[in-house]
């Protein structure tokens, strides 16, 4: 079983990717194979409604000049898909939003390709506005068929500069209970399968 990681953030070792790297280690201790994309701080563009996703139906974005297309597939290939972002603005970053606009019109355009595999979403933010990526990032697995295991308390970190999370015990709790969650699911699945 493997899960691909997005971080989202352009720090790259900064408040998400921490999260992401405690879902991560939960994993692992269950045997899952992990592996972390880096998206925060690429050149990305955004989707540019040409739908010709819709007519090839190759399982790619015709804009391939960017990291989105391998991400895209990476995640076709997992089992398990993690988006962290930190909040910008209420919301998800720019490189965060361009991989859910164009893997979801990808997605769409090919059957739903993200189909019945689990997805989770990580937050970090200063204060507010975490909520909104939160559900951004869900309504994106959501409409591609994806399943979505919660945790004790929504997926969010809190903390400003570089390492400021491992000051929120509730938020780390509350990010490990989501791996050991996502761990359980991806195990009873597979064992169902
Ligand atoms: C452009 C920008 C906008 C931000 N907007 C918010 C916000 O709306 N709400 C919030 O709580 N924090 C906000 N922050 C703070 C980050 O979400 C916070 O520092 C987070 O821990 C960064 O995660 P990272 O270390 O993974 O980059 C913002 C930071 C930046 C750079």
């Amino acid at each position: 079983m493997k899960v691909v990681a997005i971080n989202g953030s352009p720090r790259h070792y900064g408040n998400t990717q921490i999260l992401i790297k405690c879902v991560l280690d939960e994993l692992e201790k269950s045997g899952v194979e992990t592996e972390v994309i880096q998206l925060g701080g690429e050149l990305v563009r955004g989707c540019s409604a040409c739908n010709f996703c819709r007519e090839n139906k190759n399982l790619k974005c015709d804009i391939d000049t960017d990291i989105i297309n391998s991400c895209i597939e990476t995640m076709s290939k997992a089992d398990g898909i993690v988006i962290g972002s930190p909040t910008y603005f209420a919301n998800v970053t720019t490189e965060i939003k361009a991989l859910i606009d164009r893997a979801g019109a990808v997605g769409c355009a090919n059957g739903n390709m993200f189909k019945r595999k689990i997805g989770i979403a990580v937050v970090a933010a200063s204060r507010e506005g975490a909520i909104n990526v939160f559900n951004s990032i869900n309504n994106f697995f959501l409409i591609q068929e994806m399943i979505v295991p919660g945790s004790c308390y929504w997926n969010t970190g809190i903390g400003f500069d570089i390492g400021d999370v491992f000051g929120d015990q509730e938020g780390l709790t509350t990010i490990r209970t989501l791996g050991q969650n996502m761990a359980w699911l991806l195990e009873t699945t597979h064992k169902a399968t």
